[in-house]
């Protein structure tokens, strides 16, 4: 690669707003086996539901060659999303290839992946072996008729449970959890979530449900308040701030107060984190995306495809990264939840 990129990568490509370039999240996928009413709701996603065709999507080299790109750039951290990760086949053979990309400053580079866990239990060992360093596992209940009815498909928590367990052992430590919260569904899982995760030594992170995309019918309503979930648990368990585990970290932290663990709220709503993000999404189909929030993206498959050096493909990243002036969790307003929005399933959650 040129000597400018590795000159990016020390320093980092701020964007219009001096934000660096520093995280990739790369969505392997845009299918799902699960069919959480917050993102990817059953009735509008059935059987007949164009997902990308086979064609469309980036191969595993592809991928490959990207995520160099950006390693180049500044990126330290790969997150693997989707869509599901684990449905895409052969996952292991991606990470290998991911497994030995270096920062610009020659360390290696922080790996993980999001999955709902449902396939967690044949593949912890596999992943862990290619180079995955770590998981995020996603779990709203473990109320098998509230998680049921949450991830569409009547998915039992056991199984669920089974996985993040197959995780612990492969070594794919530290394991966090992410729990979405939405009003009238699984604010009685708040608590019961937080013993549990304590217990077993997870990092459990609650979320705002957010107005990703436009199929979830999002209302303000229905938004539980990060100041709400940590008053439910400070009640039984007390609390107390925790510093930033690193800048920019979305997770605002708190320990318990007996020095039994930590917990987190993503308050992407109430309190928005856009000043310290530093994060890329790369889509299945190749678009480039630099907001959750994004209604357009940028293609990198196209040139690709056509033979562009890492060089030139650098130079159009950094192009996009320079001009990026993306805040929407600032701004968000009745009139900017309405905008057509691409759903999160598509971009890379
Ligand atoms: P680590 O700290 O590296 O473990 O990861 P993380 O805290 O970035 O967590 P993760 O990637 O699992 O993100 C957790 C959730 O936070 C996501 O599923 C989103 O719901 C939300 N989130 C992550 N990044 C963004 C972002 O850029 N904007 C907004 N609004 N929400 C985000
Ligand atoms: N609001 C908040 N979080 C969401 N996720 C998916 N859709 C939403 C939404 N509308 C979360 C999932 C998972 C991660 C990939 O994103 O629960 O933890
Ligand atoms: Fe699937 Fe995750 Fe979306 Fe649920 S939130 S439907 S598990 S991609
Ligand atoms: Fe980053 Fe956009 Fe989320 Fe703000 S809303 S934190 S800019 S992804």
């Amino acid at each position: 690669m040129a000597d400018s990129s590795a000159f990016d990568g020390a320093l980092g490509v701020p964007d219009t707003l001096g934000r660096a370039l520093r995280d990739l999240r790369i969505s392997v996928t845009d299918r799902c086996n699960f069919r959480c009413s917050y993102c990817m709701p059953a009735e509008l996603y059935g059987r007949d539901f164009a997902f990308l065709p086979h064609a469309e999507v980036l191969t595993f080299e592809e991928i490959a060659r990207l995520a160099a790109v950006f390693t180049g750039l500044g990126a330290r951290k790969l997150r693997i999303t989707g869509g599901e990760p684990l449905v895409r086949r052969d996952l292991p053979v991606l990470i290998a290839q991911l497994a030995l990309l270096r920062c610009a400053d020659g360390e290696a580079v922080d790996l993980t992946l999001t999955t709902n866990g449902s396939g967690l239990r044949p593949l912890a060992e596999p992943l862990s072996g290619a180079g995955l360093r770590r998981i995020t596992v996603s779990l709203d209940s473990l109320d098998d008729a509230v998680f049921g009815a949450m991830n569409g498909v009547d998915f039992p928590v056991s199984r669920v449970l089974d996985g993040i367990a197959a995780a612990r052992s492969a070594g794919l430590t530290p394991i966090k959890i992410n729990t979405v919260v939405r009003r009238g569904l699984n604010e009685a899982s708040i608590l019961p979530l937080a013993r549990w995760a304590r217990d077993e030594g997870l990092i459990l992170r609650f979320i705002e449900y957010m107005d990703v995309g436009h199929s979830n019918s999002w209302r303000l309503d229905d938004v539980v308040p990060a100041s709400e979930i940590l008053a439910i648990i400070d009640g039984e368990l007390p609390l107390e701030p925790a510093a930033a585990g690193y800048r920019g970290e979305v997770a605002g932290r708190y320990r318990y107060r007996d020095g039994s663990g930590e917990v987190g709220a993503i308050a992407s709503v109430t309190r928005p984190f856009c000043g310290d993000c530093t994060r890329a999404r790369l889509a299945a189909d190749g678009m480039l995306y630099t907001c959750l929030f994004a209604v357009s993206g940028v293609d990198l498959k196209t040139p690709l495809r056509a033979g562009a050096t890492d060089t030139e493909l650098a130079a159009l990243v950094r192009s996009v990264w320079t001009s990026r002036g993306d805040r929407y969790s600032e701004l968000r307003s009745a009139a900017t939840s309405t905008l057509p929005k691409i759903e999160m399933f598509a971009l890379g959650g």
